[in-house]
Order: structure tokens, then sequence, then C-alpha cells
């Protein structure tokens, strides 16, 4: 089993990529399970819609913690006993350290150590698809944000600041231009799973 991650801030087009690779790796015979974080599990999705309900007047300690139990039931319920090929999981850790690290300011290091707590794999690949916070939200309209989306403009330009860092850091992490078109941005998504699968 491969584990490819995917990650991004709002509106940069990663559920339209992950679904063409999606097509394409069955197309080439491989078996695909798709995942997504927060979620996939029962009980991942109902912290999902706690998360994300504006409803939800929380700090930011129990939103991290929150993901990390999400987290924690993906993993044990999907990951572990996986068969697929290929696990496409649209967020993973990298998420937690962009969002709740970066943009609310939580220890890096206490991050790091929930990441060894519950056992996260590596992701063989992790694409993070980079945009201005400016054209991301051009893209989303008023009436679908939710609660972590109201976060305002300057904490998603922390969290782009944290996922440009965690590319330039960690090699299994790489960064795409998501201003480019739609079949180019899937033409260097494919690029770099070849790589993975020639390995
Ligand atoms: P999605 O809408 O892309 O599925 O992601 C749900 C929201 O949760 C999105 O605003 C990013 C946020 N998020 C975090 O803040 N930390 C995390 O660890 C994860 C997985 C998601």
């Amino acid at each position: 089993m491969k584990l490819i991650t995917f990650e991004g801030i709002e509106g940069v087009g990663k559920s339209t990529q992950i679904n063409l690779l999606n097509e394409w790796l069955i197309s080439l015979g491989y078996s695909v399970k798709l995942l997504r974080e927060p979620g996939s599990t029962n009980f991942g999705e109902k912290i999902r819609s706690l998360l994300l309900s504006k409803e939800s007047k929380i700090t930011y300690e129990t939103e991290l913690l929150l993901m990390f139990a999400a987290r924690s039931e993906m993993i044990k319920n999907h990951l572990t006993q996986a068969k697929e090929d290929f696990i496409l999981c649209d967020r993973f850790y990298h998420a937690s350290i962009a969002y709740q690290g970066y943009g609310r300011g939580l220890s890096l290091e206490f991050i790091d150590s929930l990441v060894d707590l519950i056992k996260c794999p590596i992701p063989e690949l992790t694409i993070i698809y980079d945009l201005t916070v400016e054209k991301g939200f051009q893209r989303k309209t008023q009436d679908t944000i939710d609660r972590i989306e109201s976060s305002g403009e300057s904490f998603f330009k922390k969290v782009r600041t944290g996922y440009i860092d965690l590319a330039t850091k960690r090699n299994e992490v790489h960064l795409i231009d998501a201003n480019k078109s739609q079949d180019m941005i899937h033409e260097e998504t494919k690029n770099l799973v070849t790589i993975l699968i020639n390995k």
C-alpha cells in the first residue's frame, strides 16, 4: 500500500485533482481507496461536523485534539490493514501542522508528539496545491463558509506559509502551483505519482 496525501488552503482544487488521479490510477489497473480528514469513519465524521459547525465555540487546543482523535480512528480503521495499492487521503497530519501549528500558533513540537502518539504513518508522497489566499477564497461562495474557513485572511496566510515551509523542509512533501490549468496540475500530479510507482 502506498499512502498519498493532498493538502492546501481552501479553494485550491484538491478534490478535483484527487478525483482525476483516482480515475487515472484505476485506468492503469490499480486499486484505490479514497479517504478524507477529518472524517472517513462514523466517529470521525461526527467529529468533523462538530469541528466545522459555526455553533462550536471551542479553544484551539480542543480543535487540535479533535483533529487527532478523528485521525487516530482513521488510522486504526483504514490505514493499518489497507489492502489497496494506493490510499489517496484528502489532508493528513500536515494539515494540523499548517492550520493548528502555523495558523493557530500551537506548539509544533506538541503536534509532532501527537503524530508519534497515534503512530501516524509517514505518507510516501504529500502534494500541496499552492495558491494565494485571495485567489483561493475567490473560488468560494460566502454561504458555504464553515467555522474554520471563517478564520480570516491573516490566519490563512500563516497556514500557507506553514505549507510552504513543510515543502521546503521535508523530502516527501511537494508543492504544485495551483494557479495553472486543471490539466497542467493533473499532469504534474501524475508525474510525481509516476516517480513513486517507479521507485
Ligand atoms: P476540507 O474541507 O478540506 O475537507 O477540510 C476540513 C477543514 O479542516 C479545512 O478547513 C482544514 C481543516 N483541518 C485542520 O484545521 N486541521 C487538520 O488537521 C485537518 C485534517 C483539517
